[in-house]
Order: C-alpha cells, then structure tokens, then sequence
C-alpha cells in the first residue's frame, strides 16, 4: 500500500507558490489514498473551506479527512463556536468528522481530536471522548487480521526528539489503552508543524506494544515552527513500513532520509530499524 499524508494546509495562511506544488507532488506519488489530518483553515472561515474544499476537488483520488483545531470559529465568534462549531467543515468539506476507509491491505480510521473548548484557556488542546475511544476499538476489531492499521488524529500523542512547547493529545493513558486494544500500527497526525516519526509505546490492554507515530510538517502554510513545509508518503503492509518525507526548499519539494519500521508477522509490536 501506499499513502500520501498531509496535514494543517491553513487556507487563509498559506504560501503562494505551495499548493500548486503539492498538488504535483501527491499527483506524482500516486498513492491509493490521501490522508488529511485537519487544520484545513487558519480562522475557519467560510472561504478559507472553500479553498480547501478547491484544492481537494483538484486531486483526483481517494481522500481522508479529519479536522484540526483551526477548522471551528475562532474563540471571539463564541456564539457560533458553541452552537455550530462544524457547520462549516460539514458544509465545505464532508458530513462525516470521522470518516472510515478500507481497501483489502489498508484500514484507516479518521477520529476528531478536536474540541471546541476546555477548562482551560488554551481551547487549542486535543482529545478524544469516552466514546470515540470505544468506538476507535471496536472499529479495530472489525478489520482484516492482515491490514496495516491506521489512526488519523489531528493531535500528536508524543512529542518530537527536539521537544515541544504545546500539548499532547489529553487523557494519555486511556488514548494509549485504546490504540492498543483497537491493534493501531500507525497513528498519523499533524499539529505541531514538525516532521517526524518513530514508535510510541502503548501501555493498557491484554499487553504492552509498541506501535508507529508518524507526524507531519505544514504541507502550505507560512506559519512555520521552525521547520520546512513537507508532507510525507508512506509504503508498507502490516510487518514492514516505510516514511518517506518530502521537504520543500523553497522551490520544491524534494525527499528526505526515510525512516523505517518493522514487526513479526501478527504481532503489531514495531521496532524502527536502520535503512
Ligand atoms: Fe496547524
Ligand atoms: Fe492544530
């Protein structure tokens, strides 16, 4: 199998010359599906979707998207926030905030990380619900024993080598358990705007594990964290993954070092390994 995935486009915020460029790019990779993992929008507003909603109208392919924290109206719209937080995102882009797409090697799950508030001032923090994790499991359990096993989530649930000032998905633990009995190999999100992958060990369940985290960088966007634009593509099956990021030099996108992953056939506890 092979997949393209990108993440925070932030139409309202995006660079020129970019989503042109990766149009070509996912066009050239020709992946079987493209993941988005939310932040489509900088304010979530109405044209800022349909810029998205053109952009994704222009890949021909199939498309899996979930939305980031970006994708409600901004906190000073509370009125709007509160009573329709995703009329826009249902509007413009799909009904559905977590979709589901299969194909005979590749079971993805899309799941919505984020909230319109919290106890907290930072209404930027991701989680998923009681429920969204139940239903994250037994989703698990209806796939293909031999399909890869894929979780697309808006917000990381580890942080990069380099370290992050922002937050993690919340309620860790009970998220950990979740992947873990639902049989995730690969968790894919975005959020922090940093390219980076490696496992993430899943503690819960009937035993420990380990399985893959793969986030990506802004694919479009200027709003940077101190890393290049990038999106990354991604082969394997359910023993053997490859992540391949492509990174954008400021005139086009070119590819990375590879980071490489394995595990014994039906075990789903993946190692990285060197190339
Ligand atoms: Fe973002
Ligand atoms: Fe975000």
């Amino acid at each position: 199998m092979r997949l393209v995935h990108v993440s925070d486009l932030h139409f309202g915020a995006v660079s020129p010359l970019l989503p042109e460029a990766l149009k070509s790019a996912i066009l050239a990779a020709k992946p079987e599906v493209l993941v988005v993992s939310g932040d489509l929008t900088q304010r979530g507003r109405a044209s800022e979707f349909q810029e998205a909603r053109s952009f994704l109208d222009s890949i021909p392919l199939p498309q899996l998207v979930v939305p980031g924290n970006h994708d409600v109206p901004r906190w000073w719209l509370l009125w709007e926030r509160f009573r329709r937080p995703w009329s826009h995102y249902r509007k413009f882009i799909q009904t559905d905030l977590e979709p589901v797409w299969t194909s005979p090697d590749l079971f993805i799950v899309g799941a919505n990380s984020a909230r319109v508030a919290g106890w907290h001032p930072d209404w930027s923090r991701g989680k998923l619900t009681r429920h969204q994790m139940d239903r994250l499991v037994r989703l698990g359990t209806q796939a293909e024993a031999d399909a890869l096993r894929v979780l697309v989530v808006h917000h990381p649930p580890a942080a990069p080598p380099q370290g992050i000032k922002r937050h993690l998905i919340g309620r860790q633990r009970e998220f950990s358990e979740s992947v873990n009995r639902a049989g995730v190999d690969l968790v894919l999100a975005g959020h922090f705007h940093i390219s980076y992958a490696q496992t993430l060990p899943l503690t819960g369940g009937e035993s420990s594990r380990n399985c893959v985290l793969s986030a990506v960088s802004t694919a479009t966007s200027h709003r940077l964290k101190g890393e290049p634009n990038g999106f990354h593509v991604i082969e394997g099956d359910s023993h053997g993954i490859v992540i391949l990021p492509w990174i954008w030099n400021g005139a086009e996108y070119l590819p990375g070092k590879p980071w490489r992953f394995q595990c014994e056939p039906g075990k789903r506890d993946w190692r990285e390994v060197s190339a």
